[in-house]
């Protein structure tokens, strides 16, 4: 059921909390600033204090948001989206890394992935190819878990000097639960304690089962360090985005995920989002979970500007008036006064939770002494 703190209450009305108290003492209910009462009893409450009251279900609010259909004919075919998976120090950012011959991994602190990264690469066949790249630590189990809900492809990286470890297993259980096909990439094959044979079988345990031992996983042997093989896990890839047939409708408002997002001192908010539908352009107005804006700038994983970014497209969006998190997903709203509507609906939909939970209390002091 709809709950609402008597603090939030009183905010809502402009009212003091003290008088909503006082006001429901008379009815017999004694109550603190932090406790939750039901929705109807609110009603009544505001309504005694001269206040209309408006009551929005979240249907009306999100209405129309995501989701709503396209016709066939709308639909041109879209990159394909693939999320690089494996155990920590597999060499997922090496092998992304190589593909793009630029130099991430050195950058990194600790030579660990810190955040999900997103680039778009070009493929022998010309096509582009959209990666995200996941951190392997065990720490970023949730964060990998969101890359999986965007992704096309999951390309599964095994050391195979190593072999399949835990967070392998975890990824190929994220690629299964979201229905997603796998590309086995057994890396690290330059190694001299190198035994991509035994990590076929290792598989095998695990119900995946590559085209070798007889089953219909695409794999290939590559060695991120010696640049081998890169191309033709590139023709695998494209292979695998043929069979899905993968389609979009670009001639419309944006639609995506917020992959990252930081404060960045300059910049103020930067988000990286991947378009999933539509055209995002400069201009439009934006909300992601609890934030929205209009967008100043658009810039592509090099950099560069842009006016404009379609379907599989991951563009840096400057222009949030807060920070998004990572998973929001991104919607192209008509107006500032619809983006305010459903981000300060979200907004206090979250604070009720929090309180419900008993959490807001502690929240708000520790707001106030930060
Ligand atoms: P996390 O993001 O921390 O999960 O790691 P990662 O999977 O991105 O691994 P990363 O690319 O950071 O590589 C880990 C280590 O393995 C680094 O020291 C790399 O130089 C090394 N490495 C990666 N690929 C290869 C390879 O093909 N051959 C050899 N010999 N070493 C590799
Ligand atoms: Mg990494």
């Amino acid at each position: 059921p709809e709950t609402i703190t008597i603090q939030e209450l009183a905010n809502r009305m402009s009212e003091r909390a003290v008088d909503v108290i006082r006001l429901l003492m008379k009815q017999g209910a004694m109550h603190k600033i932090t406790d939750v009462i039901d929705a109807d009893t609110a009603q009544l409450v505001a309504e005694e204090m001269g206040h209309t009251v408006k009551r929005v279900a979240e249907s009306d609010v999100e209405e129309g948001l995501f989701d709503t259909p396209d016709e066939d004919a709308d639909l041109q075919s879209r990159p394909p989206v693939v999320t690089i998976m494996g155990h920590v120090d597999h060499g997922k950012t090496s092998l992304l890394d190589a593909i793009r011959q630029a130099n991430v991994v050195s950058g990194e602190a600790g030579g660990i992935t810190q955040h999900i990264g997103a680039y778009q690469v070009t493929a022998p066949n010309g096509n582009p190819v959209t990666f995200i790249d996941t951190p392997g630590h065990a720490a970023f189990t949730a964060m990998r878990a969101r890359g999986a809900k965007v992704t096309d492809i999951v390309v599964l990286v095994v050391a195979a000097d190593d072999g399949v470890m835990p967070q392998t297993i975890e990824a190929i259980n994220h690629a299964r639960a979201a229905g997603v096909p796998l590309i086995v990439a057994i890396n690290k094959v330059d190694k001299p304690d190198a035994k991509p044979e035994r990590v076929r079988t290792e598989l095998l345990q695990y119900e995946v089962q590559v085209e070798s031992m007889g089953g219909e996983t695409l794999e290939v042997e590559v060695s991120a360090k010696q640049k081998l093989n890169l191309d033709k896990l590139l023709e695998l890839i494209a292979l695998q985005a043929e069979v899905l047939d993968l389609k979009a409708n670009a001639d419309r408002v944006a639609e995506g995920t917020v992959i990252e997002a930081r404060l960045d001192k300059g910049r103020g908010p930067v988000a990286t989002m991947l378009v999933q539908r539509g055209t995002l352009r400069v201009g439009d107005i934006i909300v992601a979970g609890t934030q929205w804006g209009r967008v100043r700038a658009l810039l592509d994983d090099k950099g560069v500007t842009r006016q404009e970014a379609g379907p599989s497209f991951p563009v840096e969006i400057l222009g949030f008036s807060g920070t998004p998190e990572a998973g929001d997903r991104v919607a192209v709203v008509e107006s500032e006064a619809r983006a305010r509507e459903i981000t300060e609906y979200r907004e206090r939909m979250k604070r009720d939770k929090l309180a419900a939970r008993g959490g807001s209390a502690r929240g708000s002091l520790s707001d106030m002494m930060s």
